[in-house]
């Protein structure tokens, strides 16, 4: 039985900032992950620390937002089977030392809070993500 589903992915300033936009692009179609919708941005801190609200009690909270409204990032509605878990899948653990090999994180990442992409963790939180910024 078929489960299309939709998630975000937000491509952050480190791998905006490298030139891989094309790169990561390339992966999710590559993965059966449908680019539907797609828009490069530049997050002030207060609409980072809106976004990661989730986060707020944990101690890299402040360096998160400072680091996600750092530069521009591309923020994108990804479409397909199960789209959520396999696009967490393919973006790797959050630590890219952790990471497996060919996920995004262990190809681009950099360091923990350097980590290339962000995913939406469940199909609640995608649907949440995805009118935080497409809102219509
Ligand atoms: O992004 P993911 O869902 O894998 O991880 P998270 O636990 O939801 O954390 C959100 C983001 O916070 C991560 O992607 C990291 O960039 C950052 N983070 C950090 O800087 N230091 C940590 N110890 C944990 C997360
Ligand atoms: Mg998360």
């Amino acid at each position: 039985m078929s489960n299309t589903e939709q998630t975000l992915s937000i491509i952050k300033p480190d791998a905006v900032e490298r030139n891989l936009v094309e790169k990561i692009k390339n992966i999710f179609v590559k993965n059966n992950l449908n680019i539907k919708d797609s828009k490069k941005l530049h997050l002030t801190k207060d609409e980072a620390a809106e976004f990661y609200k989730v986060h707020q009690s944990k101690p890299f909270y402040n360096d998160l937002c400072t680091y996600l409204s750092s530069g521009p990032i591309v923020v994108m509605i990804l479409e397909g089977e199960n789209a959520v878990m396999s696009y967490r899948k393919l973006m790797g653990a959050t630590n890219p030392k952790d990471a497996e090999e060919n996920t995004i994180r262990k190809l681009y990442g950099i360091s923990i809070d350097k980590n290339s992409v962000h995913g939406s963790d469940s199909l609640d939180n995608a649907s949440k993500e995805i009118r935080f910024f497409f809102k219509n």
